[in-house]
Order: C-alpha cells, then structure tokens, then sequence
C-alpha cells in the first residue's frame, strides 16, 4: 500500500502520452531514495522488461555471459547496468564507437560494432569458442539463426522485439546439439497480475541496486508532453543513448 502523496512511479497499462494516468495498485513502485521524480520515470517499463525475461526467465546467473543487442538503448544501458551488478559478463552490439564507449563507461566488457563486424565471430573470439549464455535479443528474425549460433551449450535466447523482422527458417538441430531454449514475451500483453507480480520482483530485486547507486538513469533528453513529434524524430533518428523523457 502507498500512502497519499508519496512520490510514485508505475508501470503504465500502455501509453503515457497524458498529464494523469490511472495504474492498478499492483503497477505502483516508490521513488527509489536519491532519484528524482522525473528521472524515476525512466526506470518501470526498462527495469520490468528486463527483470521479466533475462533474469526470470532466462535464469541469468552470477559469473554467467550476457548479449545484449542495441546496447546504447534506452533497453540496453539499464541492462548493461543491472547485469554487471549481479556478476555477468557483459557483451554489447551498438552501431557507433561512439555508443560502444558509453556502453563500456556504464560497464560493458565487450563492446562490437554491428556495422563493421561479425558478432558471432567476435563473441565466439571472447568466449574460446563456447558463446555466451544468454542474449537479449530485439531485432528477431535477422538476427535469429546468429544469435543460435553465438549462444554457448544450454544458452537461453530471449527475444523482445522485431527491428529485424517476425519470420524466418529454423533448422531445429540448431536447438538439438547445443540444447538451447527459444523464449519471446512483451509487458504490454501481460495481465495486470502478472504486471504486480513483476512489479514487486523489481521492487525487490532491483530498486536496492538504484538506491545504492549501481544502477543509474540515462536520459538523454527531455521534451515537453506538446513535443511528442519532436521526441518520436529524435527516437527515429537513433541519435540517442539512453531514454527520452516526455514530461508533463
Ligand atoms: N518486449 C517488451 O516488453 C519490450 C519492452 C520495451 C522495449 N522493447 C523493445 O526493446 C527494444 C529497445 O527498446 P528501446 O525503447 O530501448 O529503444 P531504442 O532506445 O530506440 O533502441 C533501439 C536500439 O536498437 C538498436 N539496433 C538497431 N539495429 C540494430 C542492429 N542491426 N543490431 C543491433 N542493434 C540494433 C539501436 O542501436 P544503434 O542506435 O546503435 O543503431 C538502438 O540501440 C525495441 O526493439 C523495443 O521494441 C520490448
């Protein structure tokens, strides 16, 4: 139960274009101590989407690899953060050197260049030849059967988004010989239920790692809510590292 006027953030039911929201109770998270109300907003829908699927989910573990596509995201940095501080070893795929040293500033230990590399070849390289455990996928079909191929034995690939596309050929051996597990899940389509039961695993799991200061906000840049189009063209853009903020 939150108590009248404390400070709040929430995992919003879908679109937060609007000045008042309604949130089932279960959706509530405080203010982590330290951060500001605006900047707590860049937290619920990143920090419940990756609890939900790598760590869940997939079962990332201390000492284990991580792949995390499209590092510099407003996806990637909380990941990259949030990982590291649980013990894995981080590899990330940004566009720009530029993005890759963001992404190692904040604690990336591998940082590949999607435009001018091979990312199976590179993890392959950094791992001697096993792969990592897991990946955070969001680019679906382009990158499905090279993600099969950059996992280790029992990895787990966890897919949340199509930047790439929703359909492609699978040859199940891919699965077979190295005993790999296939998992994709939005938040938007949970129910409210499964939302409080993410909600409280964040809280609880999560919000002590930001309240010590091991996991930071990344904002790259603020619009007001009357400034939608121009936060959507910066977005498009892919200019950005991080979230961008509309406020209210
Ligand atoms: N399933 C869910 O519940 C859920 C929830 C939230 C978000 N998502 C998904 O998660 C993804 C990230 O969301 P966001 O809000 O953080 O978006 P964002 O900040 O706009 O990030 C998009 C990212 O995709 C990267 N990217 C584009 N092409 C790539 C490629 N070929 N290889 C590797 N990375 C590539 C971009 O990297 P560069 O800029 O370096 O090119 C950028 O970092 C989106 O696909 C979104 O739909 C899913």
């Amino acid at each position: 139960m939150r108590c009248v006027a404390s400070q709040v953030c929430a995992l919003l039911a879908g679109g937060g274009y609007a000045e008042k929201v309604a949130v089932a109770e279960g959706q509530v998270l405080p203010v982590p101590p330290g951060i500001s109300l605006k900047d707590a907003a860049s937290f619920p829908e990143v920090a419940c989407t990756v609890w939900s699927t790598i760590f869940m989910t997939s079962r990332l573990s201390k000492g284990e690899t991580l792949l995390i596509h499209g590092g510099s995201s407003g996806i990637g940095t909380f990941a990259i953060q949030i990982a590291k501080y649980l013990g894995s070893r981080v590899f990330v795929t940004a566009g720009s050197e530029e993005k890759l040293a963001f992404c190692k500033s904040i604690g990336a230990d591998v940082g590949i260049n999607y435009k001018t590399e091979d990312f199976v070849a590179r993890v392959k390289e950094e791992t001697g030849g096993q792969g990592v455990d897991v990946i955070l996928d969001c680019m679906g079909a382009s990158y499905y059967q090279r993600n099969l191929a950059s996992l280790n034995f029992d990895g787990r690939l966890f897919i949340i988004g199509f930047q790439g596309g929703v359909s492609t050929e699978l040859d199940l051996r891919a699965l077979f010989g190295k005993r790999l597990t296939v998992q994709a899940a939005g938040l938007r389509s949970r129910s409210p239920e499964n939302k409080a039961v993410i909600v409280a695993e964040v809280e609880k799991n999560v919000w002590p790692a930001i309240a010590e200061g091991k996991v930071k906000p990344v904002v790259y840049k603020s619009f007001p809510l009357s400034e939608a189009a121009e936060a959507h063209r910066l977005m498009e853009s892919s200019q950005h590292i991080g979230k961008i903020l509309l406020v209210a």
